[in-house]
């Protein structure tokens, strides 16, 4: 069972949908950011990554979910990949900067 498994919302919408969709974001250079983190640092095995649809909070997006945790992080850029892999995946202290409000989440 892996240590921690990482969801990232690549959901996408038509053009003009009132909810938004991550997929309009950055999503998928999130994803592939992740993917490319996990090749490098070799963390297939002991953490696991899933490109999924809608979590829910969609405003916030782009979304990664983070469980054993249940850990929630919005507006999430390819740039801030590094510091979930390096801070939250392997250093078990989540990216507090970027974890979405509770009440979004919940
Ligand atoms: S579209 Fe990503 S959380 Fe809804």
């Amino acid at each position: 069972m892996p240590k921690k498994h990482v969801f990232v919302c690549t959901q996408s919408r038509p053009p003009g949908h009132p909810r938004g969709s991550c997929g309009s974001g950055d999503a998928a250079l999130v994803f592939q950011e992740f993917l490319r983190q996990f090749e490098e640092k070799k963390l297939w095995g002991s953490f696991a990554l899933t490109a999924t649809g809608c979590l829910g909070p969609c405003s916030s997006g782009p979304n990664v979910l983070v469980y054993p945790e249940g850990i929630m992080y919005g507006g999430v850029k390819k740039d801030d990949v590094a510091a979930i892999v390096a801070e939250h995946l392997l250093g078990n202290s989540p990216v507090q900067r970027l974890r979405v409000p509770e009440e979004v989440w919940s």
